[in-house]
């Protein structure tokens, strides 16, 4: 078959703030459709998602399987050397045998027990951010709560110094800059200068650890070894790096993109404070994982090719890459019921924003407790709490999310 051609600027702000017509005029009319300014193949249906995301020919990465040169890849961008000593370690862009190896060790130690002991500071947190805005009766809810929350969270499961954290949030959103479709070259350099200062910082308190270990993620990460498995000194400072921003960045988006929805959706906001108050904690787990369906706050994904396939009637191409709309696939009509309603208490809710198949989110029980205890803690203090002007979204669709969510309270 054919695919199509078609072309979205995913950048346009327009877009980024509401993609749901368009995708979904994309699932009914071309739901695969090959964009030439990407490069890609994009899809647009939950079931082609899920099952692409399942499919061991494809991968985040080929460097597992083939040189440079076999895949006629360029030699990696020599602007980018500070951000490629980071990225070159993600396991998450990782593929077979090396993504398996670092998976399991940080699986070892990242435990739904660790997970769980962190409730009650996630709770002295969100009150304390809360205690600061509350006299003034309206804040900036990204700036003042979203993003601060998950900060200090991931820092402290990680064990990073108070004095440290200032620029934990600079240094991440610098880096996540290059998962964008399309940046510059100054974006470029200051990933660099952010990668190679993250790096140090982490060397450093590895070392500390090492020496003197503490009940923190870094000590075990130093410490952790599977049949003789360790990781490298590499290793270890990128998935310190990666865990911090891969453990914030999506949650700040979820949880103000969340709240906006209820916003938008007074029935729904009325039953999340009924639901705090009789503390139905049922009713808040279905109503977390739905906001999170409702806005996707990572929407695309991409992988590439490994053979040559065919996936119902659609020729890929080996090195060619895919882009995966999670996004329009948790708005697909043909899995969810009322898929544009946000509906708190759904139950069959196979949501694709925590990814699926080998590199599902490592993080996903700890985005929902982060996002559950906020919820809860934000309409206990403040039941009255209410939209005052329009939302702002950042730029950027890949890492998708608000500048601004003005409230009141
Ligand atoms: C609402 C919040 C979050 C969302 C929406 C989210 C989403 C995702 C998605 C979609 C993937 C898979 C990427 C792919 O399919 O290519 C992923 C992977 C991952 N996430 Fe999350 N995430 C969130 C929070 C977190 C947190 C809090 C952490 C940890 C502290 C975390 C750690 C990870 C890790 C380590 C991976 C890589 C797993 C692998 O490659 O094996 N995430 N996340």
């Amino acid at each position: 078959m054919n695919i199509p051609t078609h072309h979205i600027d995913i950048n346009q702000p327009d877009f980024i703030a509401d993609p749901y017509a368009q995708l979904e005029s994309l699932r009914n009319d071309m739901p695969v459709y090959h964009d030439a300014v990407w490069n890609k193949v994009f899809f647009t249906r939950h079931a082609d998602i899920s099952s692409l995301l399942k499919d061991k020919r494809l991968g985040r990465t080929m460097l597992h399987l083939y040189s440079r040169e076999e895949i006629g890849w360029p030699p990696p961008d020599p602007r980018q050397t500070g951000f490629r000593s980071y990225q070159d370690n993600v396991f998450m862009d990782m593929e077979g045998k090396s993504h398996a190896r670092i998976r399991s060790l940080v699986t070892k130690v990242f435990t739904p027990k660790r997970v769980e002991s962190l409730r009650g500071r996630l709770e002295q947190t969100t009150h304390r951010l809360i205690d600061a805005v509350q006299a003034d009766g309206k804040c900036n809810f990204v700036q003042a709560i979203a993003e601060p929350l998950p900060v200090v969270m991931i820092a402290d499961l990680l064990g990073i110094p108070e004095e440290y954290h200032q620029h934990l949030r600079p240094w991440s959103s610098a880096i996540v800059k290059m998962y964008e479709l399309g940046y510059t070259d100054e974006q470029t350099e200051a990933a660099n200068r952010a990668a190679s200062e993250f790096m140090e910082m982490i060397g450093g308190l590895a070392q500390e650890r090492r020496a003197h270990p503490q009940d923190d993620l870094i000590s075990d990460l130093v410490q952790v070894n599977e049949k003789g498995e360790t990781l490298t000194e590499d290793e270890l400072r990128a998935t310190c790096i990666f865990l911090l921003n891969a453990g914030h960045e999506a949650t700040v988006n979820g949880s103000s993109l969340g709240l906006r929805a209820l916003f938008q959706n007074q029935g729904q906001l009325e039953t999340m404070k009924e639901a705090v108050s009789q503390n139905n904690t049922s009713l808040l787990k279905t109503a977390i994982d739905e906001m999170l369906r409702y806005e996707t706050p990572l929407p695309m994904f991409e992988r590439y090719v490994l053979e040559d396939m065919d996936i119902n009637g659609v020729a890929l191409k080996r090195g060619s890459e895919v882009g995966l709309f999670y996004i329009s696939g948790n708005r697909d009509s043909a899995r969810f019921e009322q898929p544009d309603e946000l509906v708190l208490s759904r139950q069959d809710n196979p949501l694709l924003t925590f990814g699926l198949g080998t590199h599902y989110c490592l993080g996903a029980p700890l985005a929902r407790l982060e996002l559950q205890v906020l919820f809860s803690v934000l309409f206990q203090r403040l039941p009255n709490i209410r939209a005052a002007g329009e939302a702002q979204f950042a730029k950027g669709f890949v890492i998708r999310g608000l500048e601004n969510l003005p409230i009141e309270f």
